[in-house]
């Protein structure tokens, strides 16, 4: 009789054959069967509320009808071309008319990919080689990306710091690093410095807002000195709202990255921009010199097209959004209010579609402010809504269309049982 596998054995099996036991993205200690709805299996058969959504991908929750029937109806007609096809010139359609900076839409196969390219096609643009990056700021595995992304040792700003090996020392040249949410230091730079092609932000930086008129002066100081402003909007994109956090918060960026939502649950990105600055992925416009070689064997897929094209129809429709922000309000809340009566020290931070919980009573407007947080307690807490069983990242919880009321319910009991775990660490102390 053939032996039925247990979770450990495949965690044991992922050890032999993974670095680190993992795909480097989550926990390796659990691995995920399958997804319905808004719930995930783990190994076991252990069910969870899904708070982590592939990290932002199944918006509409797993296995959406409409968007598997809309996989089905591709898969047989074709998988991969690496040529034009309906489904992505449809796609780049509904992101122009839904993304306020998009004139014109390149496809590319990760959001890391996508952040590449923007701060490559800026270059191109502006003729300057240097980058505006804030610290913390997340934007994919790229050399200039990995700059000052976590770091765990302080430096002047803005002196940038690799998070990962294998980075040359002059890719930190070409990096000035700033504190998020300080328009001052981003003035400053900017006035030293003549040679920046683009400051690159996360509208949402993580969990961490913008603070009011911050988005609107970034805007300000890049048209004053031809610097172009590119949002990262692959968590925020069709999740903020429809249009992103650009519509949101009313800012227009020069270029924007997409992902996530866009490929339903495939792999699929793009970015996207002002037609006289896409142009430069079109050597018959801009000439040898200015053109950005790009290309890709899985760009413009036709079955990520399709889900993704089926993802923003659904999410097109009467009051999704409003849906969205009121279930991820109600799972603030109470959060906000369990903690609050349990006398323990915390901060709410991100929009009510993805935050998360610090604890720390200080006002969190920046990396080295978040960092002040008990990361502990923060361990403590997550391990104990998993144990309950909420499936969630460490760092973020993102609220979906598929969470119901049944899912409420849990997640309160779960949510309880979490705080109670936190007041007897705290009395332990
Ligand atoms: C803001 C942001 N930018 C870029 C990326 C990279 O996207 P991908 O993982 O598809 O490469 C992520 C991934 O989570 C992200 O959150």
């Amino acid at each position: 009789m053939r032996k039925i596998q247990t979770q450990a054995d495949w965690i044991a099996r992922a050890q032999q054959v993974l670095p680190a036991g993992g795909f480097g993205n989550f926990d390796p200690g659990i691995i995920i069967r399958n997804g319905q709805g808004s719930r995930v299996w783990d190994e076991d058969g252990r069910e969870y509320v899904d708070y982590l959504i592939g990290s932002g991908p199944m918006l509409l929750g797993h296995g959406h009808p409409e968007v598997l029937d809309a996989v089905f109806e591709q898969i047989p007609q074709g998988m991969s071309f690496f040529a034009n096809n309906t489904k992505g010139i449809e796609l780049a359609e509904e992101i122009c008319s839904a993304v306020p900076c998009a004139e014109q839409v390149r496809f590319v196969t990760s959001g890391g990919e996508a952040d590449m390219y923007a701060i490559r096609l800026a270059r191109a643009f502006t003729g300057r080689n240097k980058i505006i990056k804030f610290e913390g700021g997340y934007h994919g595995m790229s050399a200039e990306a990995q700059m000052s992304l976590a770091p765990n040792r302080r430096v002047n700003f803005p002196q940038a710091i690799p998070d990962s090996a294998g980075i040359p020392d002059t890719v930190a040249e070409q990096v000035l690093i700033a504190p998020f949410n300080d328009l001052a230091a981003v003035a400053s730079l900017l006035s030293e410095q003549v040679d920046v092609a683009a400051i690159i932000v996360e509208p949402l930086q993580r969990i961490i807002p913008a603070l009011p008129g911050y988005l609107a002066g970034l805007r300000a100081l890049c048209d004053q000195h031809n610097v172009l402003l590119i949002f990262d909007e692959i968590v925020t994109g069709f999740r903020l709202a429809y249009g992103g956090a650009q519509e949101l918060y009313g800012v227009t960026p020069d270029i924007c990255t997409l992902g996530k939502i866009i490929g339903g649950g495939f792999p699929l990105a793009a970015l996207a921009g002002r037609r006289e600055i896409m142009q430069h992925f079109d050597k018959s416009l801009v000439g040898a010199d200015k053109w950005l070689m790009q290309l890709g064997t899985l760009s413009g897929n036709p079955v990520a097209a399709a889900a993704g094209l089926k993802t923003m129809q659904v999410l097109r429709r009467d009051g999704a959004y409003d849906t969205l922000r009121a279930t991820g309000r109600t799972l603030w809340d109470m959060q906000h209010k369990a903690l609050t009566a349990a006398g323990i020290d915390h901060q709410m931070l991100g929009d009510a579609t993805l935050f998360d919980i610090l604890f720390t009573d200080a006002k969190v407007v920046d990396y080295r402010g978040a960092q002040t947080a008990d990361a502990r307690l923060g361990t403590l807490y997550n391990d104990a809504l998993r144990q309950a069983g909420i499936f969630k990242s460490p760092g973020k919880l993102y609220a979906s269309l598929a969470i119901n009321a049944d899912d409420l319910a849990l997640t309160q009991a779960a949510v309880e049982t979490a705080v109670d775990a936190l007041c007897n660490a705290v009395l332990q102390q």
